[in-house]
């Protein structure tokens, strides 16, 4: 039964999906990675495909950029379509100098100023966990890959663009302990776990708010691989 927002049948979707925000990114994934891809979603152009990694059956669809946005899609994939796992594969900015251009992150947590979780089931708390097992599985497929993965809190925030009166990415580092920034995770999290489903975040820093230095979108393209071999092999485990 399609949705709102999915046109998706009933089983076109795998157990697991790949979220990267970008549904061009979701085309590129299956393009290259994935054989006997079949298209699932057009919507909104928000693409989605299912096709064999290695002979094992997965899913990858955008899911846009923010809460809101993520939060419909994960939902949807969770509720309706009998999605099981999801892996959000993004983009982050760093707020500390040790972090660099192009470094792996996987969240063993994420805090926010969202009022997403209150919102959505009256939930309170700024911070929301990822599934331990699916992180420990993206560990090991790190680990057998080579990659190296940093595990931090980060921050899943609201707005990107802030004016100079509000906290900034140093304020959100020693006040909570976040490494880098987002737009996504908190509200993933937290849907996953009222669904009683499993839900992980690998990022790739993509720019620093400490130093200004940011990757172009071709370097973008090219560092993204390590990120999203991780998460394919990671959803065949
Ligand atoms: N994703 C990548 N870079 C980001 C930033 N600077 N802020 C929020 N989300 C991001």
């Amino acid at each position: 039964m399609a949705t709102a927002h999915n046109n998706a049948n009933p089983g076109d979707i795998a157990k697991t999906v790949l979220m990267p925000g970008d549904p061009l990114r979701a085309k590129f994934i299956a393009e290259t990675y994935l054989e006997n891809i079949v298209q699932f979603n057009t919507v909104r152009n928000m693409f989605g495909y299912t096709g064999d990694y290695k002979g094992k059956r997965i899913s990858v669809m955008g899911s846009g950029m923010g809460m809101p946005s993520i939060g419909i899609y994960s939902y949807e994939l969770f509720h309706e379509y009998g999605v099981e796992n999801i892996i959000r594969i993004g983009s982050a900015g760093a707020y500390t100098s040790d972090l660099h251009i192009f470094d792996l992150v996987l969240a063993n947590s994420c805090w926010s100023e969202s009022t997403y979780c209150m919102a959505q089931a009256g939930v309170e708390g700024d911070i929301q966990y990822p599934s331990p097992e699916l992180n420990e599985t993206i560990k090991e497929a790190a680990d057998k890959l080579g990659v190296k993965l940093r595990e931090e809190r980060i921050h899943s925030s609201d707005v990107f663009y802030h004016e100079a009166n509000v906290p900034d990415h140093n304020d959100f580092y020693n006040e909570h302990g976040c490494v880098c920034v987002e737009m996504e995770s908190f509200a993933l999290f937290h849907n996953a776990k009222i669904l009683g489903k499993n839900a992980a975040c690998i990022l790739t820093i993509s720019d620093s708010l400490v130093t200004n230095e940011h990757a172009s979108a071709q370097e973008r393209q090219t560092s993204f691989a390590q990120m999203m071999e991780v998460a394919l092999e990671a959803a065949i485990m």
